[in-house]
């Protein structure tokens, strides 16, 4: 069965809407453990917006499951991480203007910054996840630099599944026009889950071991957690809305159901 990561990013972002200390992301660490999360993932983001550094401290110090730390190369976060010594650290790219993270993090163009950091990462033993686009050639080339992990970006397969499907969530940064028609979406959609599972099974073949995530949810999910070579998914605007509705053990239980 595909592994689940819940983000648990977006508990912090409520708590930053008044700036007081509730909900505290901690008393997420029990709930999700109880409710069969396989490991809890976290964005500490240079500008702080959600998670803080008091937040990863603690989680890395008190969560019952492995902790996946997202961070930016930047080496000053890097620096933190290095001494934080999370399970495993995922590279993700980071504008201080975009709403989430939007595209993979770019190893061609930074491959020397990349490599330092996977090199200190390393050197403390934390494991090192790459969060790239579905590229085969930036399959390669993550495979070189020595990561464990690469993390395929969904988003685009995410945005078109939306504008098809109505109705449902999607970004406001589409890279997908508005109008088209139907049966250009379709093909369109087709072209976004054959980019996923090519990327996934040539990474899986260098022996890289292979997550996906970013705009996953109850109705896109099920394509994705069907690929062989994906291991694993990290979720969490999804699962966190839902729960905001159901309690977060039922979202979680209810998302798990479908990775089944
Ligand atoms: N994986 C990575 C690398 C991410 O940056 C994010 C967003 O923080 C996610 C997964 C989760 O995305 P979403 O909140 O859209 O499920």
């Amino acid at each position: 069965m595909t592994k689940l990561g819940v983000n648990i990013d977006h508990i912090a972002v409520l708590r930053e809407a008044r700036k007081i200390n509730d909900p505290d992301p901690i008393q997420a660490l029990g709930v999700l453990a109880l409710a069969g999360a396989d490991q809890v993932t976290i964005h500490l983001r240079e500008d702080r917006r959600h998670i803080h550094d008091e937040d990863a401290r603690r989680i890395v110090e008190l969560s019952p499951l492995p902790v996946n730390l997202e961070c930016s190369i930047d080496e000053s976060i890097i620096d933190i991480v290095c001494r934080l010594r999370p399970h495993r650290a995922t590279l993700v790219p980071e504008r201080r203007e975009e709403v989430t993270t939007e595209g993979g993090l770019d190893i061609i163009k930074y491959e020397d910054r990349a490599l330092k950091a996977i090199e200190r990462l390393h050197a403390e033993e934390v494991e090192v996840s790459l969060f790239i686009d579905p590229d085969l050639e930036l399959m390669t080339v993550a495979d070189a630099l020595g990561a464990e992990w690469v993390e395929l970006h969904t988003g685009a397969y995410a945005n078109i599944h939306a504008m098809l499907y109505g109705n449902l969530p999607h970004s406001h940064h589409s890279i997908v026009e508005l109008d088209l028609p139907r049966h250009t979406l379709k093909t369109k959609l087709e072209e976004s889950l054959a980019s996923l599972s090519g990327a996934a099974d040539h990474a899986a073949s260098l022996g890289l071991k292979v997550a996906a995530g970013h705009g996953l949810n109850y109705q896109n999910v099920t394509p994705v957690a069907a690929m062989r070579a994906v291991e694993e998914l990290n979720i969490g605007q999804s699962i966190i809305a839902r729960s905001v509705f159901t309690g977060l053990e039922k979202a979680i239980l209810d998302m798990k159901a479908l990775l089944r």
